[in-house]
C-alpha cells in the first residue's frame, strides 16, 4: 500500500474519531448506566456499542474490502489475519468514561500483515489527537511531531522513570499476582531489592497510555491482559515515535499485536537496556496470551 493511500485511510480515520468523540461527549453517562461483560469491572455502555456501529458502519461504506475487528463486536474465536484490518475500540477507559474522569478515547487502527501500520486515537475530553503512519512520523494534533522532546534524555536507569502499569479487570490468580507483586518491587528501595522508580501511574487507557510513551511523559508502560483493538492504534504511534514494544514477559523482543502482553519503552538512548531492566524486576510470568 503506498503512501497515498495511507494517508488517506488516516484521515478518515480523523474524520470518524471526531464524529465518535461529539458522540461520547454528549452521552453522559453514570456508574449505574453501564452493564458489564466478564466481571462487575469490565465495563459496557450504550455508546461503546452505538459508537461501534457508527465507526464499522463509516468504514464499510469507503473500504468494504479490509476486515473489521472491533470490541464490542468480537466473539471467541475470531482471529486477527494478514489481511488489511481496521482493529477498533470505540471507548478505550470505558472505567473513565463512566465515571466522568477525561482519560478515555477512540482507538483507531489499521493493520496489514498483522503490523500496526496507521493509528488514530482521539481523546474528545481533552480534544487530544494522536496520528501515525508506518514510516511516516507520529504527531500531536496532526502538526507537533512525536516524541514532544525531540532530544530525548537517555534511559539510564528504571529509577530515573515513571512507569504506567494497569491493574486490569481480572482480580485474582497467577497474572494478577505478578502484576501486584512486580508494581510493589517497581517501588521498593533498591537497599530492599526493589527498582525505586520516580512512582507508577494507573490511568485507565492503553490506547492513551501508549500515546504518553510516545509523547514522552511516560518513560514505560507495563501491561498485561489487554486485547489487539486497545494496542493496535497507540503501538503504530509509538512506533513512529521511536518508542519500541516488547512482551510484559521477559524474554521476548517481538510480541504480537493480539499477544495480549507488551512492555513499551520510550525513545532514547539505552531502550533495550531498560527493556531488560524492567523484565529483571518481573515477578514469575503471565499466563495471558500463552
Ligand atoms: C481497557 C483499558 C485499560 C486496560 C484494560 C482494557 P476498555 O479497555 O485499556 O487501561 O487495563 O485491559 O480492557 O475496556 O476501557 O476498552
Amino acid at each position: 500500500m503506498d503512501v497515498k493511500q495511507l494517508e488517506e485511510i488516516r484521515d478518515h480515520l480523523v474524520s470518524i474519531a471526531h464524529k465518535a468523540g461529539d458522540m461520547i461527549t454528549a452521552a453522559h453517562p453514570s456508574t449505574g448506566s453501564s452493564g458489564s461483560k466478564k466481571n462487575s469491572v469490565d465495563l459496557v455502555t450504550e455508546t461503546d456499542q452505538a459508537v461501534e456501529k457508527m465507526i464499522s458502519t463509516a468504514l464499510a461504506e469507503k473500504y468494504p474490502d479490509y476486515s473489521f475487528m472491533g470490541e464490542e463486536t468480537y466473539k471467541p474465536g475470531d482471529v486477527l489475519t494478514d489481511a488489511p484490518t481496521f482493529v477498533v475500540d470505540p471507548i478505550d477507559g470505558t472505567t473513565n468514561f463512566v465515571h466522568s474522569f477525561p482519560y478515555a478515547c477512540i482507538s483507531l487502527g489499521f493493520a496489514v500483515g498483522r503490523v500496526p501500520t496507521v493509528g488514530v486515537v482521539y481523546n474528545p475530553f481533552t480534544r487530544t489527537l494522536y496520528s501515525g503512519i508506518k514510516g511516516h512520523g507520529a504527531f500531536l494534533n496532526e502538526t507537533i511531531p512525536l516524541p514532544l522532546n525531540q532530544q530525548p534524555e537517555p534511559l539510564k536507569s528504571l529509577s530515573d522513570c515513571l512507569v504506567c502499569v494497569e491493574y486490569g479487570a481480572d482480580r485474582s490468580g497467577n497474572d494478577y499476582a505478578v502484576k501486584t507483586e512486580t508494581f510493589t518491587k517497581l517501588c521498593t528501595t533498591k537497599e530492599k531489592g526493589g527498582a525505586m522508580v520516580h512512582s507508577i501511574r494507573s490511568l485507565g487507557s492503553a490506547a492513551l497510555n501508549l500515546c504518553g510513551v510516545a509523547s514522552g511523559h511516560l518513560d514505560v508502560y507495563w501491561e498485561a491482559g489487554c486485547w489487539a483493538w486497545d494496542v493496535c492504534a497507540g503501538w503504530c504511534i509509538l512506533n513512529e515515535a521511536g518508542g519500541i514494544m516488547v512482551d510484559a514477559n521477559p524474554g521476548n523482543w517481538e510480541p504480537k499485536i493480539e499477544g495480549r502482553r507488551y512492555l513499551a519503552v520510550r525513545q532514547g538512548a539505552g531502550q533495550k537496556e531498560l527493556a531488560e531492566e524492567f523484565w529483571s524486576y518481573v515477578q514469575g510470568k503471565f499466563d495471558v496470551g500463552a
